[in-house]
């Protein structure tokens, strides 16, 4: 079998317009494939220069061993059409470490084309360390690197308003753009004795020619395919060492920064153009939204309420002629009408989701999504139930039949078939509700959960025994479910 290098497979060449702060998965499977698309169907003509995230090279010597060119394998359905794709991905330049290169690292900056800044450092990246100095080489943390970088890209253009950077972050955090603009000013603040008297100068050309841009990213990325690896290589007749697997979904929510019009965003970066899933808007805050309530929304209860079916992976349940309803009831029919987006988006993003819930190359079990349910429902499921109450002037049923799915799984033991129930959460969670079963009282069980603010509620949310009819309704599911089984309880719901 071949190697792959640029020897060995064709590598497109085109001037370096974007810095990648980390070499993960991730990046490599979802921003680096976009850009390829955008440099084969629009004239981005850009590429790549990877800058290692931590000291571990791994990554970086493998991506050096190929000239940077590797694989993306993307499965999934889209459209209804099952996807199984190889795609090579050539608009990496270089891979550069800011650890053992930082002279390198640093005159990134004076490339007068270079124009984005791209990262996913991980939720622990994007952080003040207030030890990291300005002639430390390299500052330790991701946003003191790229303050270094912007600070010498400021002395190298004298401050000139086009060498700003346009800077979008893809860590999950929700307003990454604004917590990393905020880390920066920081740094600024930490070392302005340190700026040759160009402080207040640099400062501005910072807050007035940069752009920092809060994004939300989408998609599921397993990573290496250690399982299928021999397959692809043989497929791809190269000992691609850095195959990359994600799923065939891709959403990218690109909030314009605040000192930059969406046009000339997307003049800057025209993936629109490639037909991508990329959408340049005024706020994040309505598609993170609509991700937590339509994505993790509907697993969080799917879960329980499948599992106790005797149903544990999720395409099964979707697939499912009774579970298969209730997940469509509490999506589309609940949910969904919470939400404050065009509701033609909304239904066509409900689709896609249960699309990738239903992929075929993807076991995923129910179980494993069920890792701190009573947290996952406050955030995801019961600000839906209370907007639900209020603009339908009633409860929705799957929604409280999910949070008595839950209640029931948290009291453990075996399945009808016999399988172990296995809560996990929080000890005083968990020892709240062995208590609250020990009573043997249903009532008293839907009282003492829905009355746990301080353990699980919060401030916001308060006691939801004050929710009108929550907690008779609650009461009589969890007795439904004991005295008919977890699916007939679900059938009179759906068939209702
Ligand atoms: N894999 C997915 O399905 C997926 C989907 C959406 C978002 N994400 C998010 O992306 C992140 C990375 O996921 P991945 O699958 O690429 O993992 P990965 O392990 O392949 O890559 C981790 C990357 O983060 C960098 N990094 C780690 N700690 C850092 C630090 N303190 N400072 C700077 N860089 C640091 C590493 O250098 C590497 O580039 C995760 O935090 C995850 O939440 C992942």
């Amino acid at each position: 079998m071949k190697a792959l290098n640029k020897l060995t497979a064709p590598k497109a060449v085109a001037p370096e317009r974007i810095i990648q702060f980390g070499e993960g998965n991730f990046l490599r499977a979802f921003v680096d494939w976009i850009i390829k698309n955008m440099n084969d169907k629009t004239d981005f003509n850009s590429s790549v220069v990877v800058v290692q995230g931590t000291p571990d090279a791994f990554v970086t010597q493998l991506l050096q061993g190929q000239d940077c060119l590797y694989h993306v394998n993307l499965q999934g359905r889209l459209d209804g059409e099952v996807i199984n794709s190889l795609t090579r991905i050539d608009v990496i330049s270089r891979a550069l470490s800011p650890f053992t290169q930082f002279d390198a690292f640093l005159a990134l900056a004076d490339q007068p084309e270079m124009r984005f800044v791209i990262s996913n450092t991980t939720e622990a990246g994007i952080a003040f360390d207030p030890e990291c100095k300005l002639a430390d080489r390299p500052a330790a943390s991701y946003p003191g690197k790229l303050t270094q970088l912007l600070y010498r890209r400021f002395k190298t253009f004298n401050g000139a308003a086009d060498k700003g950077f346009i800077i979008m972050p893809c860590e999950l955090i929700f307003e990454n753009g604004h917590h990393l603009k905020d880390i920066i000013n920081k740094y600024i603040e930490l070392w302005k004795d340190q700026f040759d008297g160009d402080y207040e100068a640099f400062k501005a050309w910072f807050n007035e020619s940069c752009y920092v841009c809060a994004t939300l990213v989408d998609r599921i990325v397993p990573g290496f395919p250690r399982k299928d690896i021999k397959q692809i290589q043989e497929k791809l007749g190269y000992a691609d060492n850095l195959v990359v697997q994600g799923e065939a979904f891709h959403l990218w929510v690109i909030e314009r920064a605040s000192n930059i019009s969406i046009e000339d965003l997307r003049k800057e970066f025209p993936a629109d153009k490639a037909g991508l899933q990329v959408l340049i808007t005024d706020s994040e805050a309505p598609y993170h939204e609509r991700k937590v309530t339509l994505l993790n929304g509907p697993h969080t209860v799917l879960s329980p309420v499948a599992f106790l079916s005797g149903v544990n992976i999720v395409r099964d349940a979707c697939n499912h002629p009774v579970i298969g309803k209730y997940i469509n009831k509490v999506q589309f029919d609940e949910l969904m009408q919470t939400l404050n987006l065009p509701m033609d988006e909304l239904k066509k993003f409900g689709a896609d989701v249960l699309e990738r819930f239903n992929n075929p190359y993807v076991d995923h079990q129910v179980t494993s999504i069920m890792l701190n349910s009573f947290p996952k429902f406050q955030t995801r499921d019961l600000p839906g139930l209370k907007t639900y109450l209020e603009r339908k002037g009633e409860l929705p049923k799957g929604l409280v039949l999910g949070l008595a799915a839950l209640i029931t799984y948290y009291k453990g033991g075996k399945r009808e078939d016999g399988t172990e129930i296995v809560p996990n959460d929080d000890k005083k969670i968990m020892d709240l509700l062995t208590e609250l079963w020990a009573t043997g009282d249903t009532r008293k069980v839907a009282e003492g959960v829905l009355a746990a603010k301080d353990l699980i509620w919060g401030e916001e949310h308060g006691d939801l025994n004050q929710i009108p009819g929550l907690t008779d309704l609650v009461t009589e599911y969890l007795n439904a479910i004991q005295a008919k089984g977890m699916l007939e309880t679900v059938k009179e719901v759906v068939e209702a």
